[in-house]
């Protein structure tokens, strides 16, 4: 194997590829090249085993190279490679709704799919806009975000998104009548909490504020993830989101939870939703979707949602949106081998069996030179570092490439470390991310 691939690796020209969100310069100078993945490990391009410690990007919740997957799309690429889902359907993009309806909260049984999580964010935001007019209140177009949240990077989602490298550069051209709640990332009050914060809940209240300010008649939803993953690891104060929920039923606002990264058993229940029991009106999902072997994102809408759109002429279009891919059925056939494989292995719920032994892991990193944080919650965790003194994020990238070079893969955002490991991680894996994450912040000066 490793033969047949460096020749290949030697040959190959890195110029024209335009790395999404890469040091593209860096990288291109000193490749980190990923060849073959199975199970818990990726290989690289020279055959140096890697140990997954972030699920490929927060999405191959099941482990690499599982066959069920792969057979069930060579299948459907063998039966029907594509059919339009306009004005047409084929079957098993209802079967894998109506599969999905039954694992996600009560009530939130209308699937709406997407390619990504980008675009399941800002099929949500129009649906939510477009539910406002459909049922009488036309003037709620306002959408509020969260500052330091993700949410892909369409213009809706970098709009609400409040991390700001992801906006700045496209600052006039973001969407209007967006405001956002504070984070709740707080190390004086929070550091080294073991799993949720206890201090922060109050900082839902601050959604009231915003709403006195533009009045709830203007406001048609707020997006939240309920924990941030991209922006390192930020966990809901106890009863913030239950407050946050309150609120948002009290002034008629569609409340939207994105997760893309918390859905489908990152922290042992299939969402957020039901792990920390507050149920929004609609949720966002991509990646573990398709266990990352095929792209797929699905938006799932209460059902009075999807009633209010189902009125006029009944050969009329009910909502103008949808992808030429929406449903795609080799998308579709992963999607369903992904949930059979989730539900035979009991992996929506392994987060929640291993969260202690992954805590504990976890927080024996306390102590290490420059850790100011180390957080966690099912299976994620991070670890934050204290900034470089001028030069923010270079310790924690530091880290990322050597612990890259001592087989470890781990994600790295500003000066947190993020892991998010496969579901089908053993206690073995997790003490040797700890071990390879502990030495290379020892060494890292
Ligand atoms: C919470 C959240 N929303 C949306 C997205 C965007 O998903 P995609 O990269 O599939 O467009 C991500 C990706 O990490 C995410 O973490």
């Amino acid at each position: 194997m490793n033969a047949q691939i460096t020749p290949l690796v030697a040959n190959t020209n890195l110029d024209a590829f335009w790395m999404p969100f890469t040091a593209n310069r860096q990288f291109k100078a000193n490749p980190r090249l990923l060849a073959r993945a199975d199970g818990m490990r990726y290989w690289t391009a020279d055959g140096r085993e890697v140990l997954d410690g972030v699920a490929g990007l927060w999405c191959v919740n099941a482990g690499h190279g599982r066959r069920e997957i792969t057979e069930a799309v060579t299948r459907q690429l063998n039966t029907m490679e594509f059919a339009p889902t306009f004005q047409m359907g084929h079957p098993i993009a209802f079967e894998l709704a109506d599969r999905l309806s039954k694992v996600a909260p009560a009530g939130l049984d209308r699937v709406f799919f997407t390619n990504s999580g980008s675009e399941a964010v800002d099929t949500a935001l129009k649906i939510a806009i477009a539910y406002q007019r459909a049922r009488g209140a036309a003037t709620r177009t306002r959408l509020i975000g969260r500052e330091k949240g993700y949410h892909g990077v369409g213009f809706g989602g970098i709009s609400v998104g409040g991390m700001v490298n992801n906006r700045k550069a496209f600052g006039a051209s973001m969407l209007p009548g967006v405001d956002h709640l504070p984070h709740t990332l707080n190390l004086e009050h929070n550091a080294f909490s073991r799993g949720l914060p206890q201090w922060g809940a109050h900082l839902a209240d601050e959604l009231e504020r915003i709403i006195a300010l533009h009045d709830a008649a203007t406001i048609a939803a707020v997006i939240i993830e309920p924990i941030s993953g991209s922006s390192g690891v930020i966990l809901p104060p106890v009863g913030y989101l239950k407050r946050i929920r309150e609120i948002c039923t009290k002034h008629e606002i569609v409340l939207i939870f994105d997760e893309v990264i918390t859905g489908f058993g990152r922290i042992g229940k299939a969402f957020a939703a039901q792990a920390f029991n507050v149920i929004p009106d609609m949720m966002t999902t991509a990646k573990g979707l398709t266990n990352g072997a095929i792209p797929m994102g699905a938006v799932f809408a209460h059902r009075k949602i999807y009633d209010a759109f189902m009125h006029g002429p009944e050969n009329a279009i009910e909502l103008f949106h949808g992808y030429t891919y929406s449903a795609h059925p080799v998308a579709c056939a992963a999607a369903l081998a992904t949930l059979d494989i989730y539900a035979k292995e009991g992996l929506l719920t392994q987060a929640a069996t291993l969260s202690p032994i992954w805590e504990n892991a976890m927080h024996s990193l306390k102590g290490l030179p420059h850790v100011i944080d180390v957080r966690n919650y099912g299976l994620i965790g991070a670890v934050e570092l204290e900034p470089r003194s001028g030069a923010p994020g270079a310790r924690a990238f530091e880290v990322f490439t050597r612990c890259f070079e001592r087989g470890l893969l781990v994600r790295q955002t500003g000066d947190i470390i993020a892991l998010s490991p496969p579901l089908i991680i053993e206690t073995a894996h997790i003490s040797k991310i700890v071990e390879i994450l502990g030495e290379v912040i020892r060494a890292t000066s």
